[in-house]
């Protein structure tokens, strides 16, 4: 089985962490997101994988290698960003041959590929995508089901009342070698827009429906909750790298720290992203913000939610509004 991971993009509602690391990349109990897709992968027998890249092609080359679980990675580079279509079709030479799994880079779940791929292979569709049910579908592809699973319809990210059902496309499909066809070459195209509405005009798509934990990584706020998801035990324990130095009597409550970064005494630090070799002083009361990497906190100060501080930025004087420091 083999499987394309789409990991390009931007991911500008994740800004400033994104500008230095891909969205992909993000650690989750200090493993990277795409190493939970990998190893999920390599559970349900997947033995290759192409990886669709575009933006910080280095570091993530870097990170994953060659090989990764025991999934030979190949990296298929794109000039300029093709859109979640695309790249598919950019892939083609790996994917002519046999029915193959395509996924979000973005996606924390536990979606059995395997019986995914079993079910495409028996409905003999063109497509068939995994479904998980939201309760505000407008952020998402939203379909709207025929009988047996059938996909009648396929709207992107419409608005919540025009949204035909709270089943939503939930970033992970199964396709025959046939959706070729469908994406012209060397062009910019969005599966959800452009492929997905022509199959199931067509009769060709259908669904997975999946009732398990799923989160998509879009927001900062969702990347909290991902954390959150992992979480066994302790319900307000925070993410937090082995390299972080913390002082005495500082609590972290429900937040992720990335590396390198240490941060000083009786400190409060709530429902906060701090990115790497960032320097916290002493009595500091973070709520709901996102730190950049490098960034200086000086001592005696409050950041309320909402703020976002952009790398290697010195913050000197309380930030009692929500905004970004640039
Ligand atoms: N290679 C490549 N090139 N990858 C891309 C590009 C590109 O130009 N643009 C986006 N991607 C990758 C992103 O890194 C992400 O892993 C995935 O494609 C989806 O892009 P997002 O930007 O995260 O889309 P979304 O979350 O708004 O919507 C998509 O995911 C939802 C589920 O999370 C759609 O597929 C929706 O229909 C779906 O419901
Ligand atoms: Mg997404």
């Amino acid at each position: 089985m083999k499987a394309l991971l789409l990991i390009g993009g931007l991911a500008t509602r994740l800004r400033p962490l994104s500008l230095n690391r891909p969205k992909c990349l993000f650690p989750l109990q200090n493993k990277p997101i795409i190493e939970y897709l990998l190893e999920n992968l390599s559970n349900a027998g997947c033995k290759e994988a192409i990886l669709a890249v575009n933006n910080l092609v280095d570091t993530i080359e870097r990170h994953l290698g060659e090989e990764k679980y025991g999934i030979k990675l190949h990296y298929s580079l794109e000039e300029t960003p093709l859109g979640t279509g695309g790249p598919v079709k950019l892939a083609q030479k790996y994917l002519c041959d046999d029915d193959f799994l395509v996924l979000n880079g973005d996606i924390l779940s536990f979606i059995d590929y395997r019986a995914l791929m079993n079910k495409h292979k028996n409905n003999k569709s063109t497509a068939t995508l995994t479904l998980t049910q939201v309760k505000d579908p407008s952020r998402f592809g939203v379909v709207r089901f025929g009988s047996n699973d059938a996909i009648k319809e396929f709207v992107e990210k419409p608005t919540k009342e025009e949204a035909p059902s709270n089943w939503i496309n939930a970033g992970c499909y199964a396709l025959n070698p046939e959706i070729l066809d469908y994406i012209p070459a060397d062009k910019k195209i969005s599966i959800e827009r452009e492929v997905f509405p022509k199959l199931a005009d067509e009769n060709k798509l259908k669904g997975y429906r999946y009732y398990g934990e799923w989160i998509d990584i879009g927001v900062p706020d969702d990347y909290l909750q991902a954390h959150k998801i992992l979480q066994t035990k302790n319900e307000r324990a925070s993410s937090i790298h082995p390299s972080v130095k913390i002082g005495i009597g500082s609590k972290i409550l429900d937040s992720i720290i990335w590396e390198n970064t240490s941060i000083g005494n009786t400190n409060e630090i709530t429902d906060t992203i701090i990115g790497a070799n960032c320097i916290i002083g002493d009595r500091i009361k973070i709520t709901g913000a996102v730190i950049g990497d490098g960034v200086t906190i000086k001592n005696d100060i409050i950041i309320s939610t909402g703020t976002r501080v952009w790398p290697n930025k010195i913050v000197e004087a309380s930030i009692v509004e929500a905004k970004e420091i640039k």
